[in-house]
This record gives structure tokens, sequence and C-alpha cells, in this order.
């Protein structure tokens, strides 16, 4: 049996339940802020699924390298490894509001330090990728099929806004690594398209790359300075799907409609704006990977207003899968949106005034060319990038005159 906490206090038990589903109960007398999920409010009947756990509880799980890594240092020790196992071993330390411990534990977040200087340092050696690795792993509850941890430093990359106090000892930080034959230079990639979104004024968390482009690491945006979390669901929990279903559903539908009905938010016309705006920047960049998960809400409390979650996981994907194409549908079919279809979507699905559409387009092209001079300037000091980079840069070019410029 788990126990499951939110905001650092208990919320319910959480077991197996026939034969290979999952029951969950509020503790009698929780009050309504200790809701795991604005899909699961506080209520006295349980809440159970037939296979694995609610989308909630799944929502953190390491999927591909990390998982992999945790079942094989795992299995021998419980016999068998389910999402209830791999729960158990990641639940003290995730992404989120959200903690699991054993039923008579305590809450304890003691992830190990690790100074963020060093893994950004050309001076690290080539051993630290796997001691993070087999460090952090059973601290990393947080999801993707890249291998990436969970790691603890002082306070926020952008050295002016905060540090947190000496007593926090959960994690601060992300550090997303790759494989080096799978999907080269993927750390440097993705860093330069969280660059055109900030250009674009969207919410991206700090981010650095590694002076060796080996690792990414980026402020957690979910943990607040004073040493607590705010809320984060992805859109798989949003729209009750399980993770192995993050790719089946549509823009439209999946993730504007359901945004707006969960949002209950003063600001809903703005962050339907922004979530137009990175839709559009998924097309022009050529990812192919903006599924269910890569999209989120954020909440200082569960009954409240939600935001769309600052942004996430982008990359040019087209380089690795030439023949890639969108992760959802939109007009019913994954191939990547024109520039007609994505002017329609802002006008009718979001309510954008044509003008208004049409300049978010612009904008977003103005800011992959700003881009496209650094990768240019970063292809001249790290020729190991060259070859990414200038097929990065040749899919920007198609995708910013498909996507985002007026025949
Ligand atoms: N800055 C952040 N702060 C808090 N949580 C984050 C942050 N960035 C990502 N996450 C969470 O971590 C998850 C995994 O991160 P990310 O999507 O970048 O990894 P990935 O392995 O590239 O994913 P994918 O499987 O989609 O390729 C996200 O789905 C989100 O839940
Ligand atoms: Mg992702």
């Amino acid at each position: 049996m788990i126990k499951v906490w939110t905001d650092a206090a208990e919320a319910g038990l959480l077991d197996r339940f026939e034969a290979r589903g999952s029951t969950f109960l509020y503790l009698p007398e929780s009050l309504p802020a200790r809701a795991v999920s604005v899909t699961m409010p506080v209520r006295l009947p349980s809440w159970d699924v037939r296979f694995g756990l609610p989308p909630i509880f799944e929502m953190n799980l390491p999927e591909g390298a990390l998982r992999e890594r945790l079942r094989l240092a795992f299995a021998k020790a419980t016999g068998t490894f389910d999402e209830f196992d791999l729960l158990g071993i990641v639940g003290r330390s995730q992404v989120g509001r959200i903690r699991y411990t054993g039923q008579k534990e305590q809450l304890q977040e003691d992830v190990p330090f690790q100074s963020v200087d060093e893994i950004l340092s050309r001076r690290r050696d080539g051993d630290l990728f796997r001691y993070l690795l087999d460090t952090f792993a059973s601290f990393s509850g947080i999801s993707g099929v890249q291998p990436k941890i969970l790691v603890r430093d002082g306070g926020s990359l952008s050295k002016t806004t905060y540090r947190l106090s000496d007593s926090y000892r959960g994690a601060t930080h992300i550090v997303k690594l790759w494989e080096q034959n799978e999907y080269p230079q993927l750390a440097a990639n993705e860093y330069f398209c969280l660059r055109v979104a900030e250009k674009c004024g969207l919410d991206v968390p700090p981010f650095r790359l590694a002076e060796d482009a080996l690792a990414l690491v980026i402020d957690r945006f979910d943990l607040r300075p004073d040493g607590t979390y705010r809320g984060f669901e992805d859109f798989c929990v949003l729209n009750a799907r399980r993770t192995d279903e993050k790719y089946r559903g549509s823009y439209e539908t999946s993730v504007i409609k359901r945004f707006a009905e969960f949002a209950n938010s003063s600001h809903v016309a703005a962050d339907l704006e922004r979530l137009f705006t990175l839709i559009a920047i998924n097309c022009a960049l050529r990812n192919g990977d903006a599924h269910l998960k890569n999209f989120g809400i954020v909440y200082e409390d569960v009954r409240g207003e939600a935001r769309l979650a600052p942004v996430y996981d982008l990359v040019t994907t087209s380089v690795y899968l030439p023949n890639d194409s969108m992760a959802l549908t939109l007009n019913g079919k994954t191939k990547w949106a024109t520039v007609k279809e994505l002017q329609r979507l802002g006008e009718t699905r979001l309510g954008g005034a044509p003008a208004r559409v049409k300049a978010i387009l612009e904008q977003i092209e103005t800011a992959i060319a700003a881009t496209s001079r650094e990768v240019r300037a970063y292809c001249k000091e790290h020729p190991e990038f060259d070859d990414i980079g200038i097929r990065m840069l040749q899919q920007w070019e198609q995708g910013a005159a498909s996507s985002l410029r007026a025949a």
C-alpha cells in the first residue's frame, strides 16, 4: 500500500486492485484542497482503475531509458516490476505537488546535492553521465523517454532570481542527457528550439546548455522560491488518458478545448493565445513530438485558477526522422499544418482577430530568423554540431515557408 501526499499533507491511500488495476481512497475528512488532481476531487467513494494507475499517479513515471535502468536495479528486490513498484521507488521526489511513501512513512525528500555548474562546465570527466544516472535515477519522478534526472542545487539558473533556504532538500533542476548514437546533439537541438520560444515571449524556465553540449539543465517551474510546489498536470491527465495514449487526440479538442475547460481563470484568453503560439512554433520548428504530455497546466491551488504551464521539450525531431509529422491531429490529419490551417485555427478556435493571428505567425518567423543566426555562430565554434545544425536550419526554413509565411 502507498500513502499519497499533496502539498506535504496526507491525502489518501493507493493500493493494487483486482488483477491489474489500482484503487485510491481519500483519507476520511480530507479537505477539498487535498485533491490529487483537478480531475479527481475529494469524495467518499474510492477512485478505481482496472489497468495500471489513475493518470495523475502515472504522470511522472519515468519512461524509456530511466525506467529500464530502474527496472534492472530494482526488479530483483521486488520480484515483479510494474507501475506500482516504480511509483514506490521514485515517489519521494516528483515533479509537482504529489508525493508517495510507504503507508507508515513520513515525507522525506532528501535528494543528494549536485552542483549544476559542474554539469555545465567543460571540466567534467566522461563518467559524469553514468554517475548522474546511478545517483539520481531513484530520485527522478519525472516522465519522458530521454534519459533525465532531477538534481538538487541551491537555486535558480538565473542567479538574479532566488536561492532556496539551506534546509530545502528537494530537487531544483532537471538535467536532460541523450544517447550519443541515437539522437546526436539532442541537447543543443532542444536548446535552440527553446530559444525560439523565449524570443516569442513565451514563458520558458531558465535553461542552459553544457559547454560540451552533453546535457541541458533546466529550472523546475513547479518549485516555488520558498521550497513548496505548485500543482502541475499534463494533458494526458486532463484527457483521462494513459501515458501510452499520449499520441492520441487532436490539438483542437484534446489540447485547446480541454485547456479552456480546466483553466478556470481570468487569463484564459491570454493563455489560449500562448497555446496557439506554441502549437504554431511546433509546426514551424518541425517538432513531431508535441504530444499530450508535452503540454500542461500549473496552479497554486487545485480548486483555483489554472494557467498554461511554461514551455518545455521542444525539439526539431525531423532532423532525426525526416518523414516525421505532428504528434496529434489538426483538421483530422498529422501532416504539418499550413499557414492557412494555423490562421483558421487561431481565428476560429481561439477567437483571435485575423491581424493578431498574422502578427503572431510573423513574430515566430522573426524569432526563428534571429535564432538561426545563433545556430550558425554556434556551428562555427562547435564543428561537431555542424551536421545537425545545418539540418535544423533547413527544417526551420521549410517550416517557416509552409507554416508561417503567407503565400
Ligand atoms: N522545467 C520543468 N519543470 C518541471 N517539470 C518539467 C520541466 N520540464 C519538463 N518537465 C516535466 O518532465 C517531463 C519530461 O520532460 P521532457 O518532456 O522535457 O522530456 P522528454 O524525455 O524529452 O519527453 P518525451 O518523452 O516527450 O520526448 C515533462 O513531460 C514534464 O512533465
Ligand atoms: Mg516530453
